[in-house]
């Protein structure tokens, strides 16, 4: 039932260029549309919609972290991404023109469906995006877009996650189409980029070893720190999240600017901090930003663990250890970056002699507040 692979999270892992196809699968038209039937909300309500919320917990949260870059930056809607624990405390402003996006993998996480049973109650317009049909969630939003990632057993979420951003990026090229923020042809070469993604992480798994290697190497240590900046930011939460969750190791994750401000603080001799490179093709200043943070906290001892885009050497004169991706658009990156993450952490969780697939204290899902 593990098709070979000793964890199903191991599995599941491996299963993600296969899932990320499958959310894609009759959802693109060549000339780059985005056909999204099953989103029973008239072009008209897209084009109503002044702001977009984002609830979700855990990784499902950290796919809205990383949505929010991409709806904004190319619909221009303002999006705002918060847990769903926390959304209907503090009374949000919501009408009919607010769409909140509730994404979970399960469907039935009490959190989430509270957050979307308070939207509705404001008459905001709610599309949850799920993997599990027929579940709680979609049954009560008004529209849905289902991952179709398949059965995700192990509890840490690892193609839901990746298919949960596929999902973000079509609902954020969709709305930008309809309201004519986007071109065709510029829809067209993000669509192209997109469907390129499952290969390129056939080919990022094939090369996944050294990564396994260098997790054991790093079984003892006291904690792990994540830093990433824009979308590497969220991909940094996630590496985090997955490593308490499995490894019951400290680790945190920050936005790399954010260093100097306190975290650098915890920098001691050989502490391992992963760091998340964006393209050096992207956008800005970003590149040459994060770099420089790897510069300071190596000064300060760190031991260096850096996921660069192929090809990018500037970042060797600061690396202990560099992890390559293939290359991608940098509001795609996470879809890249985040896989050796979720390899580190199953590895370090099994070298420590954990049950990867069933962490203490735990459950796959969450139907109580
Ligand atoms: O089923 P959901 O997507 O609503 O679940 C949300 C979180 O409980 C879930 O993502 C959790 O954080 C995972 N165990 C993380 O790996």
């Amino acid at each position: 039932e593990k098709g070979g692979h000793e964890y199903f999270m191991l599995k599941e892992i491996a299963e993600q260029p296969q899932a990320i196809a499958d959310t894609l699968l009759g959802r693109l038209t060549d000339s780059g549309e985005i056909m999204l039937d099953e989103v029973r909300l008239s072009d008209q309500d897209l084009r109503d919609v002044d702001k977009v919320f984002i609830v979700a917990c855990g990784t499902a949260y950290h796919s809205g972290l990383v949505a929010k870059y991409a709806i904004e930056h190319w619909t221009r809607i303002p999006c705002e991404v918060e847990l769903a624990s926390e959304f209907r405390y503090r009374d949000p402003v919501l009408d009919r023109s607010t769409l909140v996006v509730a994404i979970s993998q399960s469907g039935e996480t009490m959190d989430t469906l509270m957050a979307l049973r308070h939207a509705k109650a404001q008459k905001a317009r709610v599309l949850a995006i799920c993997n599990t049909n027929g579940s709680t969630i979609p049954r009560e939003s008004d529209a849905v877009l289902y991952t179709h990632g398949g059965p995700e057993i192990a509890v840490a979420s690892t193609k839901a996650f990746l298919t949960q951003l596929v999902a973000c990026y079509l609902i954020g090229l969709h709305l930008a189409q309809v309201r004519g923020n986007l071109y065709a042809d510029e829809a067209g070469a993000i669509v192209e980029q997109l469907l390129k993604t499952p290969d390129k992480i056939r080919e990022l798994l094939a090369g996944i070893e050294p990564v396994r290697q260098l997790a054991r190497e790093l079984k003892a240590a006291p904690t792990v720190l994540f830093i990433g900046r824009h979308v590497g930011y969220p991909v940094a939460l996630e590496g985090a999240l997955k490593l308490k969750e499995l490894a019951y190791m400290h680790a945190e994750g920050f936005a790399a600017g954010e260093l100097k401000h306190g975290p650098i603080a915890l920098i001691d001799q050989g502490t391992p901090v992963v760091c998340v490179v964006p393209s050096p093709a992207g956008r800005g200043m970003l590149h040459d930003k994060i770099v420089s943070n790897i510069q300071e906290v190596r000064a300060r001892g760190a031991r260096t663990i850096v996921i660069a885009e192929e090809g990018d050497t500037a970042v060797l004169p600061y690396a202990d250890h560099v992890i390559y991706v293939p290359r991608t658009p940098t509001l795609l990156a996470p879809l890249m970056t985040t896989i050796p993450l979720q390899v580190f952490a199953c590895e370090i969780a099994a070298a420590r002699g954990h049950d990867v697939d069933q962490p203490r204290n735990l459950a796959k899902s969450v139907t109580v507040e």
